[in-house]
């Protein structure tokens, strides 16, 4: 029973069998007004009638002869008239009905004069003298002898005949038929409102069992209703739910490539860490066991090769740490206005040797001589060298390296061409990624992290900025990225 169904159901019985019953009471009043009202117009006259047929108060002495007889003839009229002879005061003078049925001997004269004033909106209502506390409609005329007030006489209607009748009518068919269409009309409504609410409550019900089912699987099912886009309140939740159930389904798809990447990153880490590491323990092991035996050719060469790898365990190192602390929210870029032609001349010159050293021609290509940046200088060093000696790298013997910037109105483009061996399209989109390296020689694996590129792209990111590579196979490769221009005062 604690359905939403059931608590509405409950809701709305109580709330029409209360309209019902206080609708019932209300047109019974109404009813009783109405009568009452038109009795007392209809019988208005009645009381003048009696009155201008014969003075029935002579110096204060009443007629009593003359009231009974036209009484009788008033109720000729209408049967359930009642006539009193009041004097001024409101005391009852003389009536024509059985002496011990009149209870009391006075009339209040309050309603009576707002009758005859027509002060009062009809049904007036006065006391009946045949009851001790009753109320009813009345007609009453002044007694006037040479234009002195001399009583009243008063007419209650529907008097005690009246009763008998209403009490044999409200037992009668009329009666119970009223009361039979009323209980119909309330079932009726009853039944219209619980069938509308079992409809409306039917569709909560299928969302919220779609809700436990999509809930029960752990977001592996797609919900299964599909609200109209313009729909009301229980649509817009079934809709809202849809959205949400998707999110939660793409978030959880997301945490579990996330853990996924995490894990290859540390087996990568590891493998990566214990290449070096087991070859350096290798050549040390083998001058301990060879001793003096070894010719000192031999062990500088050993010497060599281990100190090799340790400068090599090093530089990886560096690089991991360095990207767990750009990844730490921690780090934030500390800007500064720098002129980008001076740092990129700098580390033309840092690697002036290096290309030389394989015949590669190092050149700068400046479009803007003293554009100023806003940045991290330290950082975005560390980028244009990471990119430089990326093309150092794999640009063969006799290749070219141009280093580039050209000025547009907002923004600085540096880019680092070379005509290397370019990337193959399928490595394009992970080459950014960490431990990523594309298919090369074992040879230049070795001294190869595939952390270089993630470095710059983590701190480009630092900085809003995105980097875009083209390549093309056999032909060359060229990384670009924008920075801010910095228009200062000149
Ligand atoms: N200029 C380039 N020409 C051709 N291939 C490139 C170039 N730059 C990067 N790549 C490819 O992208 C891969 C990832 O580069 P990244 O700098 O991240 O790693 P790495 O240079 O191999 O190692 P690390 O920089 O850590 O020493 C490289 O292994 C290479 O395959
Ligand atoms: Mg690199």
């Amino acid at each position: 029973m604690n359905t939403l169904f059931a608590k509405l159901s409950a809701a709305l019985l109580i709330i029409v069998v209360l309209m019902g019953g206080a609708f019932f009471l209300v047109d019974k009043i109404n009813t009783r007004l109405y009568y009452e009202e038109l009795t007392q117009r209809l019988n208005a006259p009645i009381a003048m009638y009696v009155t201008g047929q014969r003075d029935l108060i002579n110096n204060g002495v009443p007629d009593l002869e003359s009231l009974r007889e036209l009484a009788s003839h008033a109720m000729v009229i209408n049967p359930t008239a009642e006539i009193y002879l009041l004097d001024a005061a409101g005391n009852i003078l003389g009536h024509a009905l059985p002496v011990d049925t009149v209870l009391r001997d006075r009339v209040e004269l309050a309603p009576v004069r707002a009758l005859i004033e027509e002060s009062a909106r009809m049904p007036v209502h006065g006391d009946d003298p045949r009851s001790d506390s009753m109320q009813k409609v009345f007609s009453a005329a002044e007694i006037r002898t040479d234009g002195q007030l001399q009583g009243y006489l008063y007419v209650v209607l529907g008097g005690q005949t009246y009763e008998a009748l209403a009490n044999d009518i409200d037992g009668s068919y009329i009666g119970n038929v009223s009361i039979v269409v009323a209980i119909v009309i309330v079932f009726a409504a009853a039944t219209i409102g619980l069938l509308v609410f079992g409809l409306l409550t039917r569709r909560l019900k299928l969302l919220s069992h779609d809700i436990k089912r999509v809930g029960d699987s752990g977001f592996d099912l797609e919900p299964t209703i599909e609200p109209p886009l313009a729909g009301d309140e229980i649509d817009n939740l079934a809709q809202a739910f849809v959205a949400m159930s998707r999110q939660i389904k793409d978030q959880l798809a997301q945490l579990k490539e996330n853990d996924r990447l995490r894990r290859e990153l540390v087996s990568n880490i590891s493998h990566d860490l214990r290449t070096p590491l087991s070859a350096m323990q290798g050549y040390l092991e083998t001058m301990l066991i060879k001793g003096e035996s070894m010719s000192k050719i031999d062990r500088d060469r050993y010497l060599e090769i281990a100190r090799r790898h340790a400068v090599r365990l090093g530089i990886l190192i560096g690089d991991l740490f360095e990207l767990s602390k750009l990844d730490s929210a921690s780090v934030t870029p500390s800007l500064e206005a720098f002129s980008i032609p001076e740092l990129v001349q700098d580390i033309a010159q840092e690697f002036q040797l290096e290309a030389d050293k394989k015949e590669i021609s190092l050149s700068i290509a400046l479009d803007a001589d003293s554009a100023f940046t806003i940045g991290d200088i330290g950082l975005i060093q560390r980028v244009l060298e990471n990119l430089v000696r990326n093309a150092i790298r794999f640009t063969p013997r006799g290749g070219e390296i141009t280093l580039s910037i050209a000025e547009r109105p907002e923004s600085v483009t540096v880019a680092v061409t070379d005509t290397g061996p370019g990337i193959p399209e399928k490595d394009i989109a992970r080459i950014f990624d960490r431990f990523y390296r594309a298919e090369q020689g074992e040879e230049a694996r070795a001294d190869s992290s595939g952390l270089g590129l993630a470095i710059v792209k983590r701190i480009l990111d630092l900085h809003d900025s995105r980097i875009t590579v083209m390549s093309k196979v056999d032909a060359g490769t060229r990384f670009e990225f924008d920075l801010p221009l910095y228009k200062h005062a000149a």
